[in-house]
């Protein structure tokens, strides 16, 4: 690994560029300017451009007529570090150990873009030009729902009409396996507040005569599922498309173990899902409701006899082909209204909403893409879809008419979001080729 890119990787990741927290504004600029000028530097004509949010920076080499032309999507913003005290160095300091990287967004997704900026870099250098026509657009908003892109895809529609989009922002199943995904879970939020007495009350003197909101919140949210682990909104799977017999098939001969790797990575006791559905199925193909946080009353140390006057939970639902999130919201909205227990009132705020994805693995960039994977990494490719979501993904379909190739390279034991993520330096090293691999491929 070059002293050098290191270098480069480390500065990257010291910008706290954390995109949901207001307070971190200034350092995701700051980011973005420097991000611009290492494009500036490797022969990309680049610029910072500003959005209602965070800025996008946009690169790209001089088009020339007659040659495929490739968008390269990723994200420079980060998710919060927290919780702070379950890292072993701190997030925005990233330090080498054996082999591994970490830092907040060593992985997701500075990590994967990073590489892709090297492997042109190399190129740049080796033949003074790229194969293809490049554009980069690296967003600030992805980890919170990429609300500003789709108008800065818009307003540019016409330099951006590309052939194909590539992302690695995206997993492989095991190290060493390179992995294309052909799918992605969308996601829809929704809050709740439930709200009993005007005021926090003496749970002595009022408890017994009026409800209690966080147990009448912990009645509803109970509703979502029944016992088998089905969501037990009515209507909820009719949009959903079946699992094709291929699909299940080709999943189940992966070469991993999905029960033994959720089992360790999540540390739960057991694992748990909807009856019918493999591991790899209930993550890839089905839909959620989750519950993403759930509070009011007295959350201080020790007790307090209180009965608290609200109650709060943050919902989203991971929604698969051909659900819609309105749809699902709406549903979901009529769902609690209908069991909402005696004695409280419940508000409900629909929160960002992102689509699924899913394309043909083996049409002909997809086999494309294939072959530039199996170059770069040796190994036969693994066809997957994903849990996660980029919510733009679906836009440059419907915006700038193109597909997207999702060649990712986070591992599943990277921890994205989570404490002590990590990424090793040979996926970096794999990226790059990759992205050498990847444009010959579909330049030809
Ligand atoms: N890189 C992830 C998406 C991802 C996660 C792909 C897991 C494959 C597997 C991305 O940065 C992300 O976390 N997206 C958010 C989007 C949301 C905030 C709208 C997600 O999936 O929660
Ligand atoms: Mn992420």
């Amino acid at each position: 690994m070059r002293e050098d890119y290191l270098e480069e990787y480390y500065s990257f990741l010291r910008f706290p560029s954390v995109s949901t927290d207001d307070k971190f504004a200034g350092n995701v600029r700051e980011c973005a300017d420097w991000l611009s000028k290492k494009l500036g530097g490797i022969g990309l004509e680049s610029k910072v451009v500003p959005t209602a949010g965070h800025p996008v920076v946009w690169a790209r080499n001089q088009h020339k007529p007659g040659r495929r032309h490739v968008l390269i999507y990723g994200h420079y913003d980060v998710q919060p570090p927290d919780p702070l005290e379950l890292w072993d160095s701190p997030p925005f300091e990233p330090v080498l150990k054996n082999g591994y990287v970490f830092a907040r967004g060593s992985t997701d997704n500075k990590g994967q873009i990073l590489s892709h900026i090297l492997g042109l870099q190399e190129t740049i250098d080796k033949d003074g030009d790229l194969p293809v026509n490049v554009d980069l657009v690296i967003e600030g908003e992805e980890e919170v729902g990429s609300q500003n892109l789709p108008k800065f895809l818009k307003e540019n529609r016409d330099a951006l009409k590309c052939d194909v989009v590539v992302v690695s922002d995206t997993g492989m199943i095991t190290k060493g396996t390179p992995t294309i995904s052909y799918g992605l879970r969308g996601v829809t939020a929704l809050e709740l507040k439930v709200t009993g007495p005007k005021i926090d009350l003496h749970s002595g003197i009022y408890g017994g005569a009026v409800a209690n909101p966080l147990a009448a919140m912990a009645k509803l949210l109970a509703t979502l599922h029944d016992k088998d682990g089905h969501i037990a909104i009515e209507g909820f799977y009719d949009d959903v498309l079946p699992l094709e017999k291929w699909e299940r098939e080709m999943w189940a001969k992966l070469p991993v173990d999905a029960d033994g790797l959720v089992l360790q990575e999540s540390g739960s006791p057991a694992l748990f899902g909807e009856k019918g559905f493999s591991t790899f199925e209930r993550i890839w193909a089905r839909p959620t409701a989750e519950i993403n946080g759930f509070g009011g009353g007295y959350q201080g140390q020790g007790t307090k006899t209180v009965l608290p006057s609200y109650a709060f939970a943050k919902l989203t639902f991971r929604l698969v082909p051909n659900q819609k999130g309105e749809s699902v919201v709406d549903l979901a909205q009529k769902h609690l209204k209908k069991n909402l227990p005696p004695g409280v009132t419940l508000e409900m705020k629909p929160g960002h909403s992102g689509p699924w994805y899913l394309t043909d693995p083996n049409s002909g960039f997809g086999k494309a893409a294939q072959r530039a994977l199996k170059k770069a990494f040796g190994h036969d490719v693994a066809l997957i879809r994903e849990g996660g979501s980029i919510p733009i993904v679906s836009d440059f379909r419907t915006i700038l008419g193109a597909e997207t190739m999702l060649c990712g390279l986070a591992l599943p034991d990277c921890r994205a979001h989570s404490p002590n993520e990590n990424f090793p330096l040979e996926n970096f090293e794999g990226g790059i080729r990759m992205n050498k691999a990847l444009l010959q491929e579909l330049a030809a």
